[in-house]
């Protein structure tokens, strides 16, 4: 059935939020900086197969960290919890997102969402698919976003470019023996993941999709196993949003991913995926417009984990 209140809610929410432009656009991807500072959009996808946007919901982006949770729930898939959790641990790091810290004393980065987590999902890949494992990705990313995606090539060519942190974090966890010997091929995957090209509706759809224990529900396509869906959404709820995810889990209370592109995508379990795009960041790599909409809209619907109108993930799917 098609509810006739909420696309009212969210047109609401575009129009409330549009003047706010606090924030600068990244730069230290410098093809990154050339966004427009005044793109804003906003999709929500229903469990149940229904959409609701306004603003710049298809003006394209790339999907940076959003794609980490997405390739753990791969790398678990493929290798299991004991061979990954020996690499990377699910801690949140309270420390920036390309923090050169490691765990003291197992030498693990601290969560797979961190640049140093991330890298590790990415070597764990390679390692299994070898020159394989770009095609592998996308065609997992398509099925969850319900269509062909594909890689910015001049995204993707300005980080490798310009990525020697992540190339500095790379070979300290080589010289732990967190990632195997190819370590510039995982560096070559993480580059291309980070730079796939979304748009609000595609994340809103991945973010349904993880909803819906893994079921993508406009095509009916199972894209992950639900025992994944739990892996991913729980560290998705500890360290989504870097060292201001204590804050985010207070004020949404929601399993959730930023990039430093500008994308925030929310899942409510059982519930909808919901994400948005603002490309102007706070000081963490979180856009500032996308946090202050997410804050807005849990508070409107009750969506937060805890709130007292969230009745066991049924109250919105009751209204629906
Ligand atoms: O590795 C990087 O720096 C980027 N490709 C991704 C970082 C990112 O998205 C951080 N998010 N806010």
């Amino acid at each position: 059935m098609k509810n006739d209140w909420l696309q009212p809610l969210i047109d609401q929410m575009y129009a409330k939020h549009l003047p706010h432009n606090a924030g600068e656009v990244a730069s230290y991807i410098p093809e990154l900086g050339k966004a427009n500072p005044n793109d804003f959009g906003i999709s929500l996808a229903t469990a149940d197969g229904q959409i609701f946007e306004a603003g710049d919901s298809t003006r394209p982006f790339t999907i940076q960290s959003i794609s980490k949770p997405f390739t753990y729930g791969m790398a678990i898939e493929l290798h299991g919890h004991a061979k990954v959790s020996a690499r990377v641990g699910v801690e949140p790091s309270g420390d920036v997102f390309n923090s050169i810290q490691l765990e003291k004393d197992s030498h693990r980065p601290f969560n797979p969402m961190i640049n140093a987590g991330a890298i590790t999902v990415s070597a764990l890949l390679y390692e299994h698919y070898g020159d394989e494992a770009l095609e592998q990705l996308l065609a997992r990313f398509s099925a969850a976003a319900g269509h062909p995606l594909s890689v910015d090539e001049a995204v993707y060519q300005s980080e490798k470019r310009t990525g020697h942190r992540n190339r500095a974090i790379a070979h300290l966890l080589l010289n732990f023996g967190m990632v195997e010997e190819k370590v510039e091929q995982a560096l070559d995957l993480y580059f291309k993941q980070c730079s796939i090209l979304v748009n609000t509706r595609d994340l809103a759809v991945m973010g349904a999709t993880l909803s819906n224990l893994g079921k993508n529900p406009f095509t009916g396509v199972d894209v992950y196993d639900i025992d994944r869906v739990k892996d991913m959404l729980s560290i998705m709820f500890t360290c989504g949003l870097y060292d201001y995810s204590g804050e985010w889990a207070y004020k949404v209370g929601v399993p959730a991913k930023s990039g430093v592109s500008g994308g925030v995508m929310s899942v409510v379990n059982r519930q909808l995926g919901f994400a948005t795009y603002s490309p102007r960041l706070d000081a963490r790599g979180n856009s500032c417009r996308g946090i202050e909409v997410c804050v807005d809209l849990a508070n409107e619907l009750g969506l937060h984990v805890f709130d007292c109108m969230n009745m066991g993930s049924s109250y919105l799917k009751a209204m629906l």
